[in-house]
């Protein structure tokens, strides 16, 4: 039996745009939207962004449900479309709808960390260049500003970016986000106005003198060589570069990794930036690192190195033979990647406060789980999940200053593209009828939290 702190949080995610859908109020068109109008027959059963649990008509009832699980917490976000549907415009009823909402998790006694960007892109700033556009970035740090100001007191935590770079990846360098293409130059500059878009909203934080913590979300795939061979090691050196503690480095406190911009040089890939911006970059410092932790990531060198393109195809990742994978995702589970983030944090990262953003276990057609009574016996999330956990005690048992775990999802929720067909949440969903049940691990949830132990 493990035994977590009486402070530690136990809770869970979500995020607007995958819980929102239309909504409740007037929202502005985004990219999933325009990605699911061209292409809807890459989208899971054919099913877009519009249907979702529908969190805004049903928040009460799911924020009740929360609560009797007992979450400490919970991280959520704004949607930028919802706030600004044209960019410029402020839409009155989003904010009442907000305010309610937000509300409704501090009746409750919920801890509320509120992200301001979750693969949210509103289709106007990307038809203006999206990241790599200065005026859309300002647009941002305007959008930022009006929600610290209108929500600072009620929200407890915020975050700006969540797994910010995952986007740039799946929209400029493969195809799960729009606009599905591939264009490494162009995935660098959306990256650093990404880059710049965080630090520009931490700068206007610190002016405004707000005191809640501030942090960042990032998807920290832990990297290893897949072998001990000199160019397997460098071949790790370099992805960590461009994907793990390069961008995060950069996100946590404005440190640019020299392998990374000696690569980009290579390539002739630098993108376009000023003395200026570097130095609000470089004076970036957050309060919190939230990661999100499902799949280490295993890499070795490429075979015909000659032929890359670019930094990233030196590179490449494999899932060995013999790795445990969750099938439905194709996604390995390795609980253990995280007692190296959590000692990389402690030693690398000034053991800044941090806490499990997202983890969790996406699995198809859970109905054929479903007992007798109706209850879905999750019994592989339960396992999942202990099995995470007493990785997070260990670590934390060295030192390392984990504060909190939330489970993806709280309930179930759209997802990019594969729509409703991996299922997350300690709640299912029933898309006919919009009711709502626990499925088993939410009262395995509900114990743990109760006594704060894993039993393994
Ligand atoms: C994270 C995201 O990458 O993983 C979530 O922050 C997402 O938005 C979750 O839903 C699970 O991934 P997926 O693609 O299976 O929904």
């Amino acid at each position: 039996m493990l035994k977590f702190p009486k402070n530690f949080e136990f809770g869970a995610s979500i995020s607007a745009l995958q819980t929102e859908g239309h909504g409740c109020t007037k929202t502005g068109l985004n990219t999933f939207d325009a990605f699911f109008d061209k292409s809807p027959e890459l989208f899971f059963n054919q099913v877009g962004p519009q249907l979702t649990c529908d969190i805004t008509t049903y928040y009460k009832e799911d924020i009740a449900m929360f609560k009797t699980i007992g979450f400490d917490s919970l991280r959520t976000g704004f949607a930028w479309a919802r706030l600004f549907p044209d960019g410029e415009t402020l839409n009155e009823e989003a904010v009442i709808f907000y305010h309610d909402y937000i509300r409704e998790y501090k009746k409750n006694h919920i801890k509320l960390y509120m992200t301001l960007f979750h693969f949210d892109m509103p289709l106007w700033a990307y038809q203006e260049g999206g990241w790599s556009s200065r005026k859309v970035i300002n647009k941002f740090v305007k959008y930022a500003e009006f929600v610290f100001k209108e929500f600072h007191d009620e929200v407890d935590c915020f975050v700006t970016f969540n797994e910010p770079l995952v986007p740039v990846f799946e929209g400029y360098l493969g195809k799960r986000h729009y606009p599905g293409i591939w264009n490494p130059q162009e995935a660098i500059k959306q990256a650093y106005g990404i880059f710049l878009a965080h630090s520009k909203v931490i700068k206007l934080y610190r002016k405004l003198k707000l005191k809640k913590p501030i942090g960042v979300v990032y998807n920290w795939n832990y990297t290893y060589p897949l072998s001990n061979k000199p160019q397997d090691l460098k071949a790790a050196q370099l992805h960590d570069a461009y994907v793990n503690r390069g961008p995060l480095d950069i996100m946590f406190n404005g440190k640019i990794s020299s392998l990374l911009i000696e690569s980009l040089k290579e390539y002739n890939l630098l993108p376009p930036y000023s003395t200026e911006e570097i130095a609000i970059i470089k004076d970036t410092k957050i309060d919190f690192l939230g990661i999100n932790y499902y799949f280490p990531t295993r890499v070795r060198q490429v075979d015909n190195i000659k032929s890359a393109r670019w930094g990233l195809e030196e590179v490449v990742a494999e899932i060995p033979k013999t790795a445990n994978v969750n099938p439905f995702r194709g996604w390995e589970i390795y609980p253990e990647a995280l007692y190296d983030i959590g000692m990389t944090i402690k030693n690398e990262f000034h053991n800044i406060p941090w806490y499990i953003a997202e983890n969790g276990i996406g699995v198809e057609n859970e109905e054929s789980y479903r007992d007798q009574s109706g209850l879905i016996q999750d019994d592989y999330r339960i396992k999942f999940l202990t099995n995470h956990l007493q990785i997070i005690k260990e670590v934390m048992n060295q030192g390392s200053n984990c504060f909190g775990y939330h489970m993806w999802a709280a309930l179930d929720c759209w997802s990019f593209r594969n729509a409703f067909k991996n299922r997350y949440g300690f709640i299912e969903v029933d898309l006919t009828d919009m009711s709502r049940r626990f499925k088993k691990s939410a009262f395995w949830y509900q114990e743990l939290i109760k006594n704060k132990e894993v039993h393994d």
